[in-house]
């Protein structure tokens, strides 16, 4: 008799157990990957900014013209936005274009392209080449600029630019509208007259083409890197 009580006991304290376990699962917060986003604590007279939702504001961007041959061996450029440095050791650049582009299917095909950097005198060129499509027409001929076969890819420099790099394509990212090619930089060539001391380039001078909303040039020189940051050192 003794022990049947003793089990009842045990079973309804092992029924007890389990339906305290129960309570405590359901009482934990729910698994979640989202950070939880606490924009209310933030006092009103701290918010001075307005969203504007989704809107490439990055300032400035470079506007470049790429080099590249077609499939025939015609050369072609293309101005180009959506461009920059993208790796250090080894040093890549890369560049993404549209399906529609003429540029795009050279790239995809030769696996090289060039980077022309244009000093803003070249503003025509950079709208035009931005403008119409080596689709239509030959635009290197059209606008009576020289194309020279780089030393170290195949692509096509612009003569009358004053910085040209080569670059070999190592990778090629599918991003939605635009595919990213990914280059290694096997050479740079510069202008003599726009080199200041054996392997500088005199920016001043070169006074590249800037994009933001318009076209501009490179603006006042501002501070030294490692300068800058003094103010802020004890
Ligand atoms: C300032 C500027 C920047 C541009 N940036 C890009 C870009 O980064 N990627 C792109 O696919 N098209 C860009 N375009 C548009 C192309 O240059 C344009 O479609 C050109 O006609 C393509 O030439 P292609 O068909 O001969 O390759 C830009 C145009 C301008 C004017």
């Amino acid at each position: 008799m003794a022990s049947k009580v003793l089990n009842i006991v045990l079973a309804l304290l092992v029924l007890f157990l389990v339906y305290q376990r129960s309570v405590v699962k359901n009482e934990k917060p729910e698994e979640s990957n989202e950070v939880a986003l606490k924009t209310e604590m933030i006092p009103d007279s701290l918010k001075t900014k307005v969203s504007l939702g989704k809107k490439n504001l990055m300032f400035p961007k470079p506007a470049v013209v790429i080099g590249s041959y077609d499939k025939d061996g015609v050369p072609n450029i293309m101005t180009a936005a959506w461009t920059g440095v993208v790796n250090s050791h080894p040093l890549k650049m890369a560049v993404s274009m549209r399906p529609a582009t003429l540029s795009y299917h050279n790239l995809t095909l030769n696996k090289a392209f060039t980077i022309n950097v244009p000093s803003t005198e070249w503003v025509g060129v950079a709208d035009y080449v931005g403008r119409y499509s080596g689709h239509d027409m030959q635009k290197f001929e059209k606008l009576g600029l020289t194309p020279l076969q780089g030393d170290s890819v195949y692509a096509p420099y612009i003569k009358e630019f004053p910085i040209a790099i080569e670059c070999k394509i190592t990778e090629i990212i599918d991003l939605g509208s635009h595919r990213q090619f990914i280059g290694e930089v096997l050479d740079t060539k510069v202008t003599k007259a726009f080199l200041k001391g054996k392997k500088n380039v005199d920016v001043e001078k070169l006074d590249p083409l800037i994009l933001a909303n318009g076209y501009y040039g490179l603006g006042n020189y501002v501070a030294k890197p490692g300068q800058a940051l003094k103010m802020y050192e004890d």
